[in-house]
């Protein structure tokens, strides 16, 4: 595997390898690699010839300092588990290389409207910090396409319409969310969880499921979500929002939208649990 902390280093091995006619894959991360993001380079292995992992904790999608500062780093590991994936190139970039005036004079991308909402309104600032720092990354990496995981299904879709928006030629791909056997989406954040808090957790998974049932049972919508909220208050998670949304553009469903999708986001402890679960009814 190749390593690359610069751009220049970067962009000089995806230019030989674009001459030579390969095709690139893109996975950005900010590692703690887990086997969610594995996975997506599982996928992104069947798109292209050469598969690109960035690990980059990017510091402008982060409204907290502590979590910043608190956010796993195990670069050592992660590239191990790279390796032995047969990833072709790892880009691990600094901060100062990737925003060498500082994060306050950085230009920005703000995909609008969906960035508001759910995560966006939990976390002001964040996907702007997203679409900024994987717009760059796109920009360096260049690639065909790049995987995202469903896990955070908004950000797919804030990327999406990135690349609609400013007609980047890159192909999303989003790729089934990877969970414990208890349904617990896998998440570098789940290491903040105790034992004891890892055992309960499960439950916000359960708790869409429900949803799911309910609602392909013909239950309302509003009806399924309030039950899974009281359901949800009598057990350690706090709900920080949980609503049922069209799958393709997260706007209010109408009866007879089929795809949907449950967003969903718990506080447990001092973590934030987020997850995702589409389906049809
Ligand atoms: P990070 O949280 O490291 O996640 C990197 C990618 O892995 C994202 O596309 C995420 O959706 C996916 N992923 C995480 N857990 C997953 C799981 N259990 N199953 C499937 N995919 C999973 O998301 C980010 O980093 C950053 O915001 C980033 C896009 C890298 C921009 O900084």
């Amino acid at each position: 595997m190749l390593l690359a902390s610069s751009p220049l280093e970067l962009r000089r091995q995806i230019k030989a390898w674009k001459q030579a006619g390969e095709t690139i894959a893109f996975v950005p991360t900010m590692g703690n690699l887990h086997s969610g993001h594995i996975s997506l380079v599982t996928e992104a292995k069947k798109h292209a010839s050469k598969v690109v992992v960035s690990i980059f904790v990017n510091p402008l999608q982060f409204n907290n300092p502590d979590d910043l500062t608190n956010y796993p780093r195990t670069l050592e590991e992660d590239s191990a588990q790279l390796i032995s994936e047969g990833v072709d190139l790892l880009f691990t970039p600094t901060p100062d290389i990737m925003y060498p005036k500082g994060l306050e004079a950085q230009t920005f991308v703000e995909v609008p409207n969906i960035t508001d909402v759910f995560c966006g309104e939990s976390r002001p600032g964040h996907f702007r910090g997203v679409s900024t720092i994987v717009n760059k990354l796109f920009n360096l990496v260049a690639p065909d396409v790049a995987c995202f995981g469903m896990k955070d299904y908004q950000q797919l879709q804030v990327i999406k319409l990135m690349v609609e928006d400013l007609s980047l030629d890159i192909k999303v791909i989003g790729v089934e969310t990877v969970r414990t056997e208890h349904g617990l989406a896998k998440s570098s954040r789940n290491g903040y969880l105790s034992q004891q808090e890892l055992d309960v957790a499960p439950l916000l998974y359960r708790t869409m499921k429900l949803i799911e049932t309910h609602v392909c049972s013909g239950v309302e919508i509003d009806d399924a979500v309030e039950q899974a909220k009281a359901f949800l208050a009598s057990t350690p998670l706090t709900t920080d929002y949980l609503h049922v949304q069209r799958a393709d553009n997260l706007s209010s469903p109408n009866n007879d939208d089929k795809k949907l999708v449950i967003l969903a986001a718990a506080y447990l402890g001092s973590a934030r649990l987020i997850d995702n679960l589409v389906f049809e009814r």
